[in-house]
């Protein structure tokens, strides 16, 4: 299966949100990536429900809510409601992670977890059946254009590996300072999907970067 592109939409223009909603349904892009920062587990507020629903009302692809949160099972219903197909919660935000993971899968959602640049991935050991989608982190949450922690490398085909041995099928997802040049090695390494947001709307032609960022899967493994 060919990797994935989220582009998100942190870096789009909010004055021309429906123009840049479009603009991803006509792309190759296969998810919608939303960053929801509340102020308290990053240093920086991003936006809430109502601009959620507004890409959701022009979106032809689903949403894949990355909740920077603290207490994020109040939520879980609501963000369903406002239409998130994958619902991400962060490692070190909850206290009860696999009561919150299986809440959000009982909601009809895919349950994610992103991991901080510290965080451990054998963290995840004892719930990798449970998980669809491992978010790592390859910054520090909280702003799009930052360069990419190096390490994260490792942290990926440490949880290619983890999920070879489990039997797991979650996805690996990559967040933060994904470029045209380090995306190819991603996917070598064991990307699923690949997000990206200043690397696309700070391009020339955001819908040719993102065929660029979608064609290094079949360069990689030739
Ligand atoms: C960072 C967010 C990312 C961010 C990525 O806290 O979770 O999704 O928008 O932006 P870039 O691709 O510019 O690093
Ligand atoms: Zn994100």
């Amino acid at each position: 299966m060919s990797h994935y592109v989220a582009p998100s939409m942190l870096s789009a223009d909010f004055a021309n949100l429906q123009r840049d909603t479009e603009m991803i349904n006509r792309s190759e892009a296969d998810w919608f990536h939303i960053d929801i920062m509340d102020g308290v587990f990053v240093p920086n507020i991003s936006f809430g429900f109502p601009v959620m629903k507004s890409i959701k009302k022009y979106a032809s692809k689903p949403l894949d809510v990355h909740l920077m949160i603290v207490d994020p099972d109040r939520y879980i219903q609501t963000f369903r409601d406002a239409g998130a197909d994958v619902l991400t919660v962060h490692y070190e935000a909850c206290t009860h992670l696999h009561r919150t993971l299986h809440a959000i899968k009982q909601s009809g959602m895919l349950a994610g977890v992103a991991l901080n640049p510290h965080t451990p991935v054998h963290f995840l050991d004892d719930i990798l059946t449970d998980i669809d989608l491992v978010c790592v982190m390859s910054v520090n949450p909280g702003f799009g254009g930052q360069s990419f922690i190096d390490n994260t490398f490792r942290k990926v085909q440490d949880l290619s590996t983890m999920r070879q041995q489990s039997g797991a099928s979650f996805r690996i997802e990559i967040d933060g300072g994904v470029t045209l040049e380090n995306s190819s090695a991603l996917v070598a390494a064991g990307a699923d999907v690949l997000v990206a947001g200043s690397t696309v709307f700070k391009s020339q032609d955001p819908i040719q970067t993102i065929a660029g960022l979608k064609k290094v899967h079949n360069t990689s493994l030739a």
